[in-house]
């Protein structure tokens, strides 16, 4: 700790991370304060006594609660996304924001890769019915991904990542991204193109996106209209990103081939749960359909992940404390 810094920063969780992050904030001198089952009420009164503050998605911290987050110099993001967070506001009195998406990168590409393999192999399909005694080989032929067009939607940490895992399937790869200038000495398997590109060309597309007011409900009608050939689509990113009922509509029209969905536009705002009791008609379609791959948000979420996360994220917040 530099020496404006002496005081031990008190650190409090308000999720749970995986142990070393505690360990390595421990042994530079932090202390942490477990806070994982605190109401938001109670979190609201005690946190101007704390320095930092670790949060998975548990709760959204607006600006209501950062104003109130006098003493707190660095949030902790235990993830990715950053929608939970008004990272301007916090800026804007002073705390540094920080998140993790170096940890669980390659367990989202390589979940990517998975449920593409999946669903152009019929995989899931099969399985059921050979558990039922059926043998169907002919319907069950599958599509190589190699000779095909795969278009990377966000080439941030996500999007690079499964660029990288897509690397030896001998597909062409592009990418688009509004804000990153693609570092081709680094990615020289990959094209940056602009958006056009994709819509002519890809075969396949993945969305890589944070969700912000630019991205929600980004890929609706509209956009699934652009595409000149059938579609495989995936999406580990954010459920919000995509307008279900135009996908749907665009399954049922065979525009997209198939759909892989690690996130739904019906989850809460921690992930921990599907919103509705009845779910909408859309959704309906989608557990219906065998064109589609679902999975519960879990794209980042693997043993590894969960340690890499922690370690990631504790070093980049003792980074915040001894500026
Ligand atoms: C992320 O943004 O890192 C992932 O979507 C997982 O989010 P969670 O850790 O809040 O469930």
């Amino acid at each position: 700790m530099s020496q404006e810094n002496k005081k031990n920063p008190q650190v409090l969780l308000i999720d749970t991370l995986h142990p070393s992050f505690i360990s390595i904030l421990e042994a530079a001198g932090c202390t942490c304060i477990p806070g994982y089952n605190w109401r938001i009420e109670e979190i609201l009164t005690k946190i101007n006594q704390y320095d930092g503050l670790a949060i998975r998605s548990r709760f959204k911290l607006d600006q209501h609660f950062l104003e109130r987050a006098s003493t707190i110099k660095c949030i902790g993001r235990a993830g990715a996304g950053m929608e939970n967070i008004d990272v301007d506001f916090a800026q804007s009195v002073g705390i540094t924001c920080v998140h993790a998406p170096e940890g669980n990168r390659d367990a989202v590409g390589e979940h990517a890769i998975g449920m593409l393999l999946s669903l152009m192999n019929h995989l899931i399909r099969a399985d059921q019915e050979v558990r039922s005694g059926i043998w169907r080989r002919e319907e069950n032929r599958g599509l190589e991904l190699q000779g095909k067009t795969v278009g990377i939607i966000g080439f941030g940490n996500m999007g690079s990542a499964f660029a990288k895992k897509l690397q030896g399937f001998e597909c062409t790869i592009l990418a688009y991204d509004k804000y990153i200038r693609l570092d081709h000495q680094k990615y020289p398997f990959v094209k940056q193109c602009e958006q056009k590109e994709i819509f002519d060309q890809a075969d396949i597309v993945s969305l890589h996106l944070p969700l912000t007011e630019e991205t929600r409900y980004l890929v609706n009608e509209d956009y699934l209209e652009s595409f000149k050939k059938p579609i495989f689509i995936i999406n580990t990113a954010r459920g919000k990103i995509v307008d279900t009922a135009a996908l749907v509509n665009a399954l049922k029209a065979n525009k997209i081939r198939g759909a892989a969905l690690d996130v739904l536009e019906y989850e809460s705002i921690s992930f921990e749960q599907l919103n509705a009791t009845q779910l909408p008609e859309p959704f309906q379609y989608l557990i219906k359909s065998d064109k589609v791959i679902l999975s519960p948000h879990i794209g980042g979420w693997t043993h590894e992940s969960n340690e890499k996360i922690a370690q990631v994220l504790a070093e980049k917040m003792l980074q915040v404390f001894n500026h």
